[in-house]
């Protein structure tokens, strides 16, 4: 019964005696003590839930010996005996924590109700504190989990994502592995271009999907082995309204549509599908088109041979202000060559 344990401090011995009496006879185990210090020590060695202390003591004083109690553990309920002539000391142990006070000469009956209501009021605290302690914790435990889900939701999305932009290339003759080069040099030379990190995974979506409408261009166009007619290029020029009603209605793919709409602009108004000129095209479908232009210029494609990597960026260099905004091509060509040469290498392998 260690939780009915009450310390009796108080240097007259009369006052002791009564006190554990009462307290024995209301099935409690006393600890007593002599005076503040000694009724310390007690505390520290027996932790006792319930403690009753005289406010005039010597050698350490009833509020010394509150404060030192309530210090060493915060959920002590401590009950003050305090003489007619120290109301105002025992007022002021409230505010220090103790409990409750009562006035002497103690009353026997009003002395335990007192005791019951700090020993339940000192419970009500520690349930309410451990209860708030396992929210806190299950809260924890939530957010870990959701956390993980969350992350492992974005890596299907990332792998699926690739997935798709890798089937798309094998459908597209002579792309193998393009979507996955440009996507490595969108990225770059949208940091060299001091675009914010959490705006790169929209771009990476809408490099990785920019031509997802192809999979509503029919093959004998697609796949046709020589030059489009007139009528055939009209048809074509349909996939990026084609890959936009496919993607803006999937909430996560959203930041991807301006890519996927408008990755045929031109700086100079002359793209389609809508003509857009200058600052019209929004920054994502500007830095594709540069890395765009650049992995066709140094690619093996059916009617044109690869050109090194030193002349594609002049070439990509005299277009700026025509096809291209002139600061995307700023920061395109601050890329180092070598970052290029690996992000192209990367892409070939599994
Ligand atoms: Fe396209």
């Amino acid at each position: 019964m260690a939780e009915r344990n009450v310390l009796i401090v108080d240097d007259d011995r009369q006052v002791r005696d009564m006190l554990q009496e009462v307290f024995s006879s209301a099935g409690y185990n006393c600890l007593v003590a002599h005076d503040g210090r000694e009724g310390l020590a007690v505390f520290r060695s027996s932790r006792p839930p319930l403690t009753v202390t005289d406010l005039k003591m010597p050698v350490m004083d009833g509020i010394q010996f509150l404060q030192a109690v309530r210090s060493v553990d915060t959920d002590a309920a401590v009950i003050v005996l305090t003489g007619a002539a120290d109301v105002k000391t025992a007022i002021d142990s409230l505010k220090l924590g103790a409990h409750d006070f009562i006035m002497k000469p103690v009353h026997v009956d009003e002395l335990l109700i007192a005791a019951d209501r700090a020993l339940e009021r000192r419970q009500l605290l520690i349930e309410r504190r451990e209860y708030q302690a396992l929210l806190e914790r299950r809260v924890e435990e939530a957010t870990r989990d959701l956390a993980t889900a969350y992350r492992q939701l974005r890596e299907t999305y990332r792998t699926t994502l690739e997935a798709l932009g890798s089937a798309l290339d094998t459908r597209d003759v002579g792309t193998e592995a393009h979507s996955r080069r440009v996507h490595g040099y969108s990225l770059a030379t949208a940091r060299e271009h001091g675009v914010p990190e959490d705006d790169l995974t929209d771009l990476a979506h809408g490099v990785l999907l920019h031509d997802i409408g192809k999979i509503g261009i029919p093959d004998a166009i697609l796949l046709k082995p020589g030059p489009l007619t007139a009528d055939e290029w009209q048809i074509m020029r349909r996939h990026p309204e084609i890959g936009k009603r496919l993607i803006e209605k999937i909430p996560f793919l959203r930041g991807a549509v301006p890519i996927v709409y408008h990755h045929h602009e031109r700086w100079d108004g002359n793209g389609y599908p809508l003509g857009l000129r200058g600052e019209e095209i929004p920054l994502g479908p500007r830095i594709f088109s540069v890395v765009d232009a650049f992995d066709a210029m140094t690619f093996d494609r059916p009617y044109s041979k690869a050109i090194p990597f030193e002349a594609a960026r002049a070439e990509i260099k005299r277009c700026a202000s025509a096809h291209f905004d002139p600061d995307v091509v700023e920061s395109f060509l601050r890329v180092p060559e070598s970052l290029l040469e690996e992000i192209r290498r990367r892409s070939f392998e599994p």
